[in-house]
């Protein structure tokens, strides 16, 4: 019997549901609320200096020069690093192997691509006297003037959009399907550059021993970090120890190691001196990644029954003058309305900007903003209630591909979510509704959508001789309770009491949990984790199986069943012994099991694999002065097995808020003349707090989906942002008769 298992459907051989499925509450929680979770910047090891990063108040042209004397002569200043005396890498930053290799701004010039980028650090005794030192270098500059706004360049179609899709896809003849239209609409939207604002900013504290480097940072996948991080000083991977315990959010800026958190390492080789280094609020807004700005356009052709007879979606994006990242706003068109004819297609400009990243369901939250907006647009064009328009056009299969989905469930999230919100009494007309204080009052609908993703993650089981199990991966909690949902799964995967598993996370010395992003942590990590319980198991069951003194000898391996603690024959529950039993039989002090979670290619292959659900909003609009007040957030959503309800729901709320923050607040303001951004701080760049969302439900649909993994697992992160967004706008239009172009949607834009 071999130790590693691959893929995901070794059969359980537990019984499912002790602990999966439980609202417990967040394993870390206690850590959190009393301060004792220990995030990369609170890690203090003796002799460390502080660095300040010097960042480029310009957007293109050089550094002329840097006062380094004043700053080194500032008391307190140890030494100030810049493109003369940074220590050398391995490879060129700029180097870029493949698409997830993204180029870093490490000191390697004098040149300035965009406002924010790191200049120069200063290395100082003490953080205010980095702080104060790099205020002294005076940078001057070779300005050339700054390329903004989505008109800033000559545009180009993409090689690829998000993850390496097609920037141009096409499916039916859409010039025919809007020919042969009763009912055609065409709407463009604009969608604002967002930055991430993740609470903790990026941070890193760097050790050197030798060759080995030891650090503290947040990251989304430690491994990736770990194997860029070796890449660019030529060490081995082996070498880099990354403790990545907590994350304060990461919403995609932390799924890459950044520019400045390698500084950060370069300056504690610099120095010779553990480093700290964190990133002020301001200057997140550059090197560390955001939501390009999008324009859209779609057009779509109905029949006289309503039915989509044709669907394009354009969208313009941009992205940095060096680097490609590239929004996939339109790909939010392949997945969810069966029109015969489909046409999406990119093209972007490059501006004097940090490069675009993943950020918050890339695409599929941009997209469906104007998507949700035009399907409204075209249900009113039809004079069809959006609900209704949607029950009839939401597809069956997946309209790119023609492979089976799982649209049965999201017809239940739609049906479940608008008996929650009372839809059915919604007048069609828009302006129809009031309320006692003479607001007026709007209903509208978006459907949600996201990929059930799954990445690679390895977890390593054990069970010892005193009955009780550990289960380890390095994996980071972002917040989410990755760490509970996982404790959960590795319990049932042990067949013990979740207090009995020792759950080991939080490092790259661990196996490799992967990347908590694009919503698949759960799934990848998770199945993992369940396969390493299932390879332990199978270890035990050997053992005891094929020993005569067992209870168990001759009911083979798959005659087995773990619960509690023992194995049981499956065929006769009485029949049965402890894990110690048996270990202390074999004289092992302890077993061990490997497990690796992964998409099955061959399921990938004939099933089209989506979390659904519907989110129904209710806006408040003052009639003379155009406030919009978000009231009321329904949704329902179908994603597969629930590991944890509490977390779950959770999730479903965080996404939500994003979706009304899309739709009313999130912007990042370009002031054209200099390139810089105007709002680089969390006074001025809006989001939502609890007085903006004061009611927010989320239910959860029943969803058996046996063909994403063993344990139904889909993703639940990022699916909430994107029906929420357009439910919003179109309860804005349902309000006051104005349908939202761009976003946020701006007080004078409703105000004739
Ligand atoms: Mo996310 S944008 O998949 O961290």
């Amino acid at each position: 019997m071999t130790l590693e298992l691959s893929l995901n459907q070794q059969p359980a051989h537990t019984r499912q549901g002790s602990s999966i499925g439980q609202p417990l509450t967040r394993r870390d929680g206690f850590l959190k609320v009393t301060g004792a979770a220990r995030y990369a910047a609170d890690n203090h090891p003796p002799g460390m200096l502080y660095a300040v990063l010097a960042v480029s108040s310009i957007a293109r042209g050089r550094v002329v020069s840097l006062d380094i004397e004043a700053a080194k002569a500032h008391s307190g200043v140890v030494e100030v690093m810049t493109p003369l005396n940074r220590p050398a890498l391995a490879v060129d930053p700029d180097a870029k192997d493949h698409p997830f290799m993204f180029r870093l701004d490490l000191l390697q010039n004098d040149g300035v691509r965009y406002p924010n980028q790191s200049i120069a650090v200063v290395i100082a005794e003490t953080l205010e006297a980095a702080t104060e030192g790099a205020a002294l270098l005076s940078p001057r500059y070779e300005t050339l003037p700054a390329r903004v706004g989505l008109d800033g360049g000559k545009s180009f179609v993409p090689r690829g959009v998000g993850v390496g899709n097609p920037a141009v896809q096409e499916k039916g003849d859409v010039e025919a399907g809007l020919e042969s239209a009763r009912t055609r609409i065409e709407a463009a939207y604009e969608t604002p550059a967002q930055y991430h604002n993740a609470m903790e900013p990026h941070a890193i504290v760097a050790a050197w021993d030798g060759d080995q480097l030891s650090i503290d940072t947040p990251s989304q996948g430690l491994a990736m970090a770990q194997g860029r991080i070796a890449g660019l000083f030529g060490i081995a991977p082996r070498n880099v120890h990354i403790r990545s315990p907590f994350l304060g959010g990461g919403f995609g800026s932390k799924g890459m190691i950044s520019g400045p958190q390698v500084l950060g390492i370069l300056a504690a080789r610099l120095v010779g001196r553990p480093v700290k280094l964190v990133l002020r609020r301001e200057q997140m807004y550059g090197p560390v990644g955001h939501r390009a700005p999008t324009r859209q356009t779609l057009r779509m052709g109905m029949d006289g029954e309503g039915r989509l007879t044709a669907l394009s979606h354009h969208a313009r994006t941009t992205s940095s003058t060096f680097d490609d990242f590239f929004e996939p706003a339109a790909d939010a068109s392949h997945t969810l309305y069966a029109s015969p004819a489909i046409a999406t297609s990119h093209d972007a400009v490059r501006l004097d900007t940090g490069t675009p990243l993943f950020m918050r369901a890339p695409g599929e939250a941009t997209g469906s903003i104007a998507l949700e907006s035009a399907i409204d647009e075209a249900a009113h064009a039809c004079g069809m209630d959006p609900l209704e328009f949607r029950l009839r056009n939401y597809a069956e299969v997946e309209p790119m591909t023609g492979k089976p989905f799982s649209s049965k469930a999201l017809r239940e999230c739609y049906e479940q979510a608008a008996e929650v919100f009372g839809w059915a009494s919604r007048p069609l007309q828009p302006r129809r509704m009031r309320d006692a204080d003479g607001f007026l009052t709007g209903w509208g609908m978006g459907t949600a959508t996201f990929p059930a993703l799954m990445f690679q993650a390895e977890a390593r089981a054990v069970l010892r001789a005193d009955g009780s199990g550990l289960m380890e991966t390095g994996a980071q909690d972002m917040g989410q309770g990755a760490w509970t949902a996982f404790a959960q799964i590795a319990a049932d995967g042990l067949g013990l009491d979740i207090d009995q598993v020792d759950f080991r996370a939080g490092s790259s010395d661990l196996p490799n949990a992967g990347i908590a992003g694009g919503s698949g942590h759960t799934a990848t990590a998770g199945m993992a984790i369940h396969n390493a319980g299932a390879a332990v198991i199978a270890r035990l069951a050997d053992l005891a199986t094929g020993n005569e003194a067992s209870p168990l000898f001759g009911a083979g391996n798959e005659g087995v069943l773990a619960r509690g603690g023992r194995l049981y024959r499956r065929d006769d529950e009485s029949r049965g012994e402890s894990y110690s039993e048996i270990l202390a039989r074999a004289g092992l002090a302890e077993i061990e099991g490997h497990g690796k979670g992964a998409p099955d290619p061959a399921s990938q292959e004939t099933y089209a694999k989506h979390a659904h659900g519907a989110v129904f909003a209710e806006v408040k609009v003052d009639p003379d002065l155009g406030q919009i007040r978000v009231t009321r957030l329904v949704g329902a959503f179908a994603a597969g097995r629930v590991i944890n309800p509490r977390l779950v729901r959770s999730q479903y709320y965080g996404g939500m808020i994003w979706g009304v923050s899309f739709a009313l607040h999130e912007e990042a303001v370009t002031d054209r003349r200099s390139g810089r951004i105007q709002n680089a701080n969390l006074a001025e760049y809006h989001v939502p707090v609890n007085a903006d969302v004061p009611s927010v439900e989320a239910l959860l649909v029943h969803e058996d989906d046996p063909h994403v993994n063993a344990l139904g697992i889909k993703g639940v992160g990022e699916i909430g942002i994107t029906g929420t967004a357009g439910a919003v706008a179109n309860a804005v239009w349902h309000a006051t008769g104005v349908r939202p172009r761009r976003f946020p949607i701006r007080i004078e834009d409703l105000l004739g």
